[in-house]
C-alpha cells in the first residue's frame, strides 16, 4: 500500500449563481453552476507518526496550519467518522489559490483531503460515500469530489454533473482585499432570482462556446460583494476594456473572471491587466477534479 500521496486540489469560478431565498436554518436556498479552473493547491498526504501534523507553505496568508483548517478539520472528520480511529498523519499544504477569494479554494483542499485519505486508508467510499461527510465540511466541499461542470442546489452541496463544455480559457483577477462570505451574504444586497438562469445553463452547458458563456454570466451575489468593495465594478470594466467577452464575480467575490475568446486572447488580456497590483492568471476550465499525479 502507498504510504504517501500528492493531489492537486484545483479552484472553481460560478458562471451563473442565483439566490433564491433565505433558509430557516441561516443559509441561502441556492441554483449555480460550478467549473473547476486550472489553478491549483498541492496537497502532500503521508502516513507517519502517531498524531495528526499540518504545514503550511506558498500564499498562506492569514491561513494557521491548526485545527481551523479545513483541511485538518476533513482529516479528523475522515479519522473519526469513516475509519473509526485515530492515526499518524503529516498533512502538507501549498497554496497557490488565493484565500477568501470567491474562489473554492478551502473547500477544494477538504475534498481532496477526503478523496486522498479514501485512497490511501483503502476504505473505498468513493464519491457517494464521501459526500455526506463533505458536505458536513462546507457547501462548496461535494462540488470537488467530482469536479468538472455542476449545478448545484440547496445550500449548494446537492450536487449533479454536467456533460463538459468545450474547454474556454478565463483571465482570473484577485485584488488584494479579500471578502468574507457570510459578511457578503448579510450585507441585505444580495438580489434573488427563481433559478431559471442556471436551469437554462445546465441545458445548454454541453454544446457552449465562449461567445454563448458570456452571454449567460449572472451572480446574484454580485451586488453585495460591489458593495462591500467597490473596486470590483473597476475590475469588470478593465477586463471588458482588455477585450473580455464577460466578466462577472466569481462566488461571494471579490475575484472576478473575464471570458476570453480564446488561450491567446486570454494571455493578452492577462498581459494587459498586471502590474496594477492585483493578481492576474490566465486559466482553462476543466473537465476533471482534484488531480492526482
Ligand atoms: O457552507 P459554508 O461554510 O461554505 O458557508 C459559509 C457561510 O456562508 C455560511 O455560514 C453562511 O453565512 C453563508 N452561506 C449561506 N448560504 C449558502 C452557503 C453559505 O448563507 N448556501
Amino acid at each position: 500500500m502507498s504510504e504517501s500521496l500528492i493531489l492537486r486540489p484545483p479552484a472553481k469560478i460560478n458562471p451563473v449563481l442565483e439566490v433564491l431565498g433565505k433558509r430557516p436554518d441561516g443559509f441561502h436556498e441556492l441554483a449555480l453552476i460550478f467549473q473547476t479552473v486550472g489553478l491549483y493547491d498541492e496537497l502532500e498526504i503521508e502516513r507517519v507518526g502517531s498524531t495528526l501534523r499540518m504545514e503550511m507553505t506558498g500564499h498562506a496568508g492569514s491561513l494557521a496550519p491548526d485545527d481551523t483548517n479545513l483541511v485538518a478539520k476533513a482529516a479528523r472528520s475522515f479519522l473519526e467518522r469513516a475509519l473509526g480511529r485515530e492515526e499518524g498523519l503529516r498533512l502538507r499544504l501549498r497554496k497557490g489559490i488565493p484565500l477568501a477569494a470567491g474562489l473554492g479554494g478551502g473547500s477544494s483542499d477538504a475534498a481532496a483531503t477526503l478523496l486522498g485519505l479514501d485512497r490511501l486508508f483503502g476504505t473505498g467510499l468513493g464519491v457517494p460515500g464521501l459526500s455526506e461527510l463533505a458536505a458536513r465540511l462546507g457547501s462548496d466541499v461535494p462540488f470537488f469530489l467530482t469536479g468538472g461542470t455542476a449545478l448545484g442546489t440547496g445550500r449548494g452541496e446537492i450536487i449533479q454533473p454536467l456533460s463538459a463544455p468545450p474547454e474556454q480559457w478565463l483571465v482570473l483577477v484577485k485584488p488584494e482585499q479579500g471578502l468574507s462570505t457570510p459578511e457578503v451574504y448579510r450585507s441585505g444586497k444580495a438580489a434573488f432570482t427563481d433559478g431559471a438562469r442556471a436551469r437554462v445553463f445546465a441545458n445548454k452547458s454541453a454544446g457552449m462556446d465562449a461567445r454563448g458563456l458570456a452571454q449567460v454570466l449572472y451572480n446574484g451575489l454580485e451586488p453585495a460583494a460591489v458593495g462591500l468593495l467597490p473596486l470590483i465594478v473597476t475590475i469588470k470594466e478593465a477586463l471588458l476594456g482588455a477585450g473580455a467577452l464577460g466578466a462577472l464575480v466569481s462566488g461571494s467575490g471579490p475575484t472576478v473572471f473575464g471570458v476570453a475568446k480564446d488561450r491567446a486572447s486570454a494571455l493578452t488580456i492577462a498581459g494587459t491587466l498586471g502590474g496594477r497590483g492585483w493578481d492576474v492568471w490566465a486559466v482553462p476550465t476543466l473537465a476533471q477534479g482534484v488531480d492526482q499525479p
